[in-house]
């Protein structure tokens, strides 16, 4: 079995009350190591619910996720947090950099959780805020920076510990389209270089074109879309 990622029959479901909300009701997906896909559907139809179970932040109700071979899902915390930290890169929906906190040392908390020494964390850091674009931009904090720049910062955090697999959940949805199709290029820049797969949670049309496959979320489920390709430029 020579798939990176597989989903089987995944569910989660949420007690508020007396009432069950159904979310994910058999979500299937397998994924090859360096594919670029995104995820589409509607606002509120368990996108990034599905995007935390498959990056081992929060567990499903039923069903299996598989990382080559692994099933992460009902591993023991501690287990679970190796397994983050080795395997996964996460991009928030609402970036959560750390807002008193330098764009460099944002990018170095990952590894300085890890315990890796400080020196090691800092030029670590300073490489992957050099390849986002963001040399000149170390020293500033979240609020000194724009809002592309913060999420180039959340990326970089995301690629301290040099995931396998880079989960982000609409990494530009607060941007302005000529910002966010410039985080969209680095992401599929990174896929080519260092065949760093890639699952993205996106509304935009521009985007999912450039991906190699497009999924859409629909009623707890997952489907395949056919797309006209845009091969990127
Ligand atoms: N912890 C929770 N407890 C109860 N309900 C939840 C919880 N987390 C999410 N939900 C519900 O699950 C549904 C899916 O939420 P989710 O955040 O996955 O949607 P989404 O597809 O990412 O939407 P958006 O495009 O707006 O980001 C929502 O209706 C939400 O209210
Ligand atoms: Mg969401």
């Amino acid at each position: 079995m020579s798939e990176f990622l597989q989903v089987r029959d995944l569910r989660k479901s949420f007690r508020m009350g007396a009432e069950e909300l159904h979310i994910l009701k058999g979500v299937n997906l397998s994924v090859r190591r360096g594919e670029l896909l995104a995820i589409a559907g509607p606002s509120g139809v368990g996108k990034s619910t599905l995007l935390h179970i498959l990056g081992g932040l929060d567990r499903p109700t039923a069903g299996e996720v598989y990382y080559e071979g692994v099933e992460i899902s009902r591993l023991p915390e501690g287990e679970l947090a190796a397994f983050r930290n080795q395997t996964v890169g996460f991009v928030f929906q609402f970036h959560h950099l750390l807002p008193e906190f330098t764009a460099l040392e944002n990018t170095m908390m990952p590894a300085l959780i890890g315990r890796q020494p400080l020196v090691r964390a800092q030029e670590a850091a300073k490489g992957i805020l050099q390849r986002v674009g963001l040399a000149e931009r170390l020293a500033h904090r979240p609020g000194e920076l724009s809002g592309g720049e913060q999420q180039r910062v959340a990326i970089a955090r995301a690629l301290a510990l040099s995931p396998d697999v880079l989960l982000a959940d609409e990494p530009t949805g607060n941007l302005d389209s000529k910002t966010g199709e410039a985080i969209f290029d680095l992401l599929r820049e990174l896929n080519q270089e260092q065949g760093l797969t890639v699952i993205l949670v996106t509304h935009n049309e521009w985007f999912a074109r450039r991906t190699d496959r497009l999924l859409r979320m629909a009623d707890g489920q997952l489907g395949e879309v056919a797309v006209t390709r845009t091969e990127a430029e």
